[in-house]
């Protein structure tokens, strides 16, 4: 753990599925001794599998728990890595435009591998074609909330969050 770095906290990780959010916010958090917040590992832990959110109540209502779980997670001093679509819910938006946020990019060619055995619904069928879309359609709203971005394509998870520090000015 590094003693000489304070970030202001929550601090948010955002991007498309497979970007690196969840590796990077624990190994950022560890680096820093913030608690590290996962919303899809939330709303598994209260709501089970997302796959069977999915399939059994649909996109909407995943969105409804899922925006619970993030309105809370974003009240905590913690790092906190967003689902991909999380940033579709407006109210989400809001409370991202006042807070220090992180988008991780990724290519196509270097999700793919990440990807492979993935059971996230909507690339379930579609596979990299349907990630390629849906990222694209996310491209502006990532791009609206967050203060820098950070392709996480070639870089190591150390090296990501020694840059993402760095940017956020956590020297003290
Ligand atoms: C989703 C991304 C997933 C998960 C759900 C929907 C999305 O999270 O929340 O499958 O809409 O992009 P990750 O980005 O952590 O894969």
């Amino acid at each position: 753990m590094r003693d000489d770095v304070r970030l202001e906290l929550p601090v948010v990780l955002v991007g498309p599925m497979g970007a690196g959010k969840s590796r990077v916010g624990q190994r950022l958090a560890a680096s820093v001794g913030a608690p590290f917040i996962d919303t899809d590992a939330r709303i598994v832990e209260r709501y089970g599998p997302i796959e069977q959110i999915f399939d059994r109540e649909g996109e909407e209502y995943f969105r409804i728990v899922e925006r619970e779980i993030v309105a809370e997670a974003l009240r905590e001093e913690a790092v906190v890595s967003l689902g991909g679509g999380a940033v579709l819910h407006p109210d989400t938006r809001d409370d991202l435009a006042s807070l220090p946020v992180v988008w991780l990019r990724v290519s196509a060619e270097a999700v793919a591998p990440r990807l492979a055995g993935s059971n996230r619904p909507l690339i379930a069928s579609g596979g990299i074609a349907a990630w390629t879309a849906i990222q694209e359609a996310r491209t502006p709203i990532y791009a609206s909330l967050a203060d820098f971005d950070i392709d996480t394509s070639r870089r190591s998870v150390a090296r990501i969050v020694e840059d993402i520090t760095e940017q956020l000015g956590g020297t003290r």
